[in-house]
């Protein structure tokens, strides 16, 4: 894989634009102000207005628009919405408002891989996919650390397309530790398979499964939490920091003697098989398909989980345990 750092890009070529986030959320918030501190200058925010997100950008400072109003302005349009409604903003806001020659930018490959938009070919289309959520992105910014960040290109309308990603990456802070190029196809389906498998699919339901196994066999809610899923923190971040080997060196022989023994006994033949399945239906499409069904019925779906897990026992034992922390719910600001 070719990755990339802040000596290969140059940070003028974004700077020389005028920039459109169209969104101000997770995302958009980080992104914006990143690329501000980087020096790039005259940057318009896109809101739906009369909502929180518009208030936000223009007490940062931000000068607040339409969509289709900072899309006229700018040459570089940045869609940070929700994957879900992207193409139904860039039909109706953002299509018929484009410069000629303009870029398009998008935080993860969904809307360009799964055609739900489809731009003009005189458009640079670039990704630009930071690998973590956008408070993360805009710490490590302040810090004088970055992120590491997907890119790719769909269009390369003006043969400077990639120049014009590496510098938009470099500007959030993204080329002091890697910009990975990739593809949108690669970005999105790999992004969405551990999303899926591991990290909002996967983990959560061990999480909630070995809690209900420790209550229902008679141990007391609290510990449960704590073991189940307070502690997921501890050896997440030993994996983060350091990999398999390091988390190793750091716990007991006990509980790494136990780990590989039932490690292999959850994740066996039918469960790896499963994971496979869950790969295909992201690579048909079949998921894709699936949300956007569910958001075309007012995430019916989304929601009824949602509440599910609000209401969940783990939650109630959850709020005991962390009031004795309260500096945890500092750390999500
Ligand atoms: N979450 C992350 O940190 C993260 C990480 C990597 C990549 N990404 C990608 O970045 C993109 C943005 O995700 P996000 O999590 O930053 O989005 P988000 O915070 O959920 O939403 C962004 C903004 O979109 C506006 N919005 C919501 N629904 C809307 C609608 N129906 N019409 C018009 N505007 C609407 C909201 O503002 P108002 O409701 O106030 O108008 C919100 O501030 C996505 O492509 C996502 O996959 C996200």
């Amino acid at each position: 894989m070719n990755i990339k750092t802040d000596k290969d890009c140059d940070l003028k070529l974004i700077q020389s634009r005028r920039v459109a986030i169209i969104g101000y959320g997770n995302q958009g918030r980080a992104q914006a102000l990143n690329l501000r501190d980087s020096g790039v200058g005259g940057i318009v925010v896109g809101s739906r207005g009369g909502t929180a997100a518009g208030e936000l950008a223009a007490a940062d400072g931000f000068s607040v628009l339409s969509f289709a109003g900072a899309v006229k302005l700018a040459d570089v349009i940045v869609i940070l919405l929700p994957d879900e409604v992207q193409g139904e903003v860039y039909k109706k806001h953002i299509a018929p408002n484009l410069q000629a020659g303009a870029a398009l930018v998008f935080g993860h490959g969904f809307s360009i891989h799964f055609k739900l938009i489809e731009p003009a070919e005189n458009l640079d289309v670039i990704l630009a996919a930071p690998k973590g959520p956008g408070k993360t992105l805009r710490a490590l910014y302040r810090e004088g650390l970055g992120m590491p960040c997907v890119i790719g290109i769909h269009q390369d309308a003006s043969g400077s397309a990639r120049a014009l990603a590496l510098s938009y990456a470099a500007a959030l802070g993204s080329g002091r530790s890697g910009i990975l190029e990739s593809s949108f196809r690669e970005e999105c389906e790999t992004d969405l398979f551990s999303e899926q498998a591991i990290l909002c699919g996967g983990l959560p339901a061990l999480v909630k499964a070995g809690y209900e196994i420790l209550v229902e066999a008679g141990y007391s809610p609290e510990l449960a939490y704590i073991e189940c899923l307070h502690e997921v923190k501890q050896i997440a971040d030993l994996m983060w920091q350091g990999g398999l080997n390091f988390k190793n060196q750091a716990i007991s022989n006990t509980a790494e003697f136990g780990g590989y023994l039932a490690g292999e006994r959850l994740v066996d033949e039918k469960v790896r098989a499963e994971m496979k399945t869950i790969l295909a239906d992201i690579q048909s499409g079949r998921f894709a398909k699936t949300l956007m069904a569910d958001h075309q019925k007012g995430f019916e779906k989304l929601k009824s989980r949602r509440a599910e897990d609000a209401a969940h026992e783990i939650e109630k034992s959850g709020l005991r345990v962390r009031n004795l922390m309260p500096w945890l719910q500092k750390k999500g600001d």
